[in-house]
C-alpha cells in the first residue's frame, strides 16, 4: 500500500529513539508483547470467545436508529445511567446494590487492579485462568501469585485457601467459569475463599450466561465481593462493555479510577437497545450451550483427543499436536486458540469456541481429513 504520508526531512535516528526508549520505558513493558489478535477477515473465528450469531435484521436496524440519534459532537453522558438502567432491567441485581461500567471488562480488571495496588499489594489467582489478571498486576507494579489447578483443572479449594493465608492477598480473582478450562468453580469453593479472603474478591462471570449460574442476586450478602460481568460473550463484544456490581461503598472507590467517559456514546446507545431483544439473546445462548454438547461429543470421538467438561462457550481440548493442528485449521481457514506453551497444564491444548452448526461442522470436517 502506498503511504500517503510525507517524509520527514531530519528525522531523529532509530538508533537514538532505541536508546532512549530503553532508557525510559520499564523493562517489564518492554519484556512483553503486544496483546496478538489475529485476522479474521475470510476466517472461521473459533478463537475469541464470542457468539457466533449475528443479531436479527429488526435488531439491527434498532440499533442503527439509536446509534444515528446520538450527538457526537457531545462527550458521552459520564456515568452510563441509561446503560445501567437497562442492565439493572435485565439481571437479577438486589436493590442497594451498585455498578460501574467499563470498556469492555478488560478495563475493568485495570482500574480494580490500579486501586489496590499500593506497594507490597499481592494479586492471587487459579493458574491458569484469564491472561489479563497478570498483565495489568504486572503493569500496576504489583506481585502477582498464581495457585495451580489441579491435572483435571478444578480448583483445589484447601491449597488456594493455604495461598491466600501466605499472601494475604489485596485482591483475589475468580474466573468462574474459567478461561481457558472452561469450569465454573462450585459455589461453596467460593464461599470459602470469600470467608478467607482479607482483600477484595472479584468473582467474573465473563461466561456465566453459558453456565447458568450467577452471584449477582447475591452480592450484597458478602463484605468483600465484586461480581464483574460482560456483553460480550453474549452477542455484543463489538461494543466493549463490561460492569462490576457490589456494594456502593466498592464501587465510590472504583469509580475514582475510572477516565471520564470511558464508555463511548454509540456504545450507550445500542446496548440497550440490544438487551431489550431479551428473547433473542436468550435463544442464542440456549443454541450454543446446545452445540457444545455436540461438539464435544464429537472432537471426543476423534482419535487422541480428549475435551474437558466445560460451563462456558468454549471447550478445552488436549489433542496429539496442539500447534501442528492449529496451523493446519488456519491453512484451512478456522481460527482456534493454541494453549500449547502458555501453561504447563495446558499443553498440547486447543480451546475451541463453539460456533454456528455450520461452523462447528466445517471444524470437524477439516480435523476429518488425514
Ligand atoms: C474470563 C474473562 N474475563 C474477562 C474477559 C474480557 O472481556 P471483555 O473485555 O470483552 O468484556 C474475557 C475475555 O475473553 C474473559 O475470558
Amino acid at each position: 500500500m502506498n503511504d500517503p504520508r510525507p517524509r520527514v526531512a531530519a528525522a531523529a535516528s532509530d538508533v537514538d529513539v532505541a536508546a532512549r526508549v530503553a532508557a525510559t520505558i520499564r523493562a517489564e513493558i518492554r519484556a512483553g508483547a503486544a496483546y496478538a489478535v489475529p485476522k479474521t477477515a475470510g476466517m472461521i473465528e473459533l478463537s475469541a470467545n464470542e457468539n457466533p450469531w449475528p443479531l436479527p435484521d429488526d435488531v439491527r436496524a434498532a440499533v442503527a436508529a439509536a446509534v444515528a440519534a446520538v450527538p457526537v459532537n457531545r462527550y458521552p453522558e459520564g456515568a452510563g445511567d441509561r446503560v445501567k438502567a437497562a442492565l439493572v432491567r435485565a439481571l437479577p441485581l438486589p436493590r442497594g446494590a451498585a455498578m460501574v461500567l467499563g470498556n469492555g471488562s478488560d478495563e475493568l480488571i485495570q482500574i480494580v487492579t490500579t486501586a489496590i495496588a499500593r506497594p507490597g499489594a499481592c494479586v492471587l489467582a487459579p493458574d491458569p485462568t484469564f491472561v489479563m489478571y497478570r498483565i495489568y498486576a504486572m503493569q500496576a507494579g504489583v506481585r502477582y501469585a498464581g495457585v495451580p489447578l489441579s491435572a483435571d483443572f478444578t480448583l483445589e479449594v484447601d491449597a488456594f485457601v493455604a495461598a491466600i493465608a501466605r499472601e494475604k492477598p489485596a485482591l483475589v480473582w475468580l474466573a468462574s467459569p474459567n478461561n481457558p478450562t472452561g469450569r465454573a468453580i462450585p459455589l461453596p469453593a467460593i464461599e470459602r475463599i470469600l470467608a478467607a479472603a482479607p482483600g477484595l474478591v472479584v468473582v467474573d462471570e465473563a461466561y456465566a450466561d453459558f453456565a447458568g449460574t450467577t452471584l449477582l442476586p447475591r452480592v450484597l450478602e458478602f463484605p468483600n465481593l465484586v461480581v464483574m460481568r460482560t456483553v460480550s460473550k453474549i452477542g455484543i463484544a463489538g461494543a466493549r462493555l463490561g460492569y462490576a456490581v457490589a456494594h456502593p461503598a466498592w464501587i465510590a472507590e472504583l469509580d475514582k479510577v475510572r477516565s471520564p467517559y470511558n464508555v463511548n456514546a454509540l456504545t450507550q446507545a445500542a446496548v440497550p437497545v440490544v438487551l431489550a431483544a431479551a428473547d433473542t439473546l436468550g435463544a442464542q445462548v440456549a443454541a450454543i450451550r446446545a452445540e457444545r454438547g455436540r461438539l464435544a461429543g464429537a472432537l471426543a470421538a476423534l482419535p487422541g483427543f480428549a475435551v474437558m467438561p466445560s460451563d462456558a462457550n468454549f471447550l478445552l481440548v488436549r489433542v496429539p499436536d496442539a500447534p501442528a493442528l492449529t496451523s493446519r485449521l488456519r491453512t484451512a481457514g478456522i481460527l482456534v486458540k493454541n494453549l500449547h506453551g502458555g501453561h504447563p497444564l495446558t499443553a498440547n491444548c486447543l480451546r475451541i469456541t463453539v460456533g454456528t452448526p455450520a461452523e462447528n461442522d466445517a471444524l470437524l470436517a477439516a480435523l476429518a481429513r488425514p
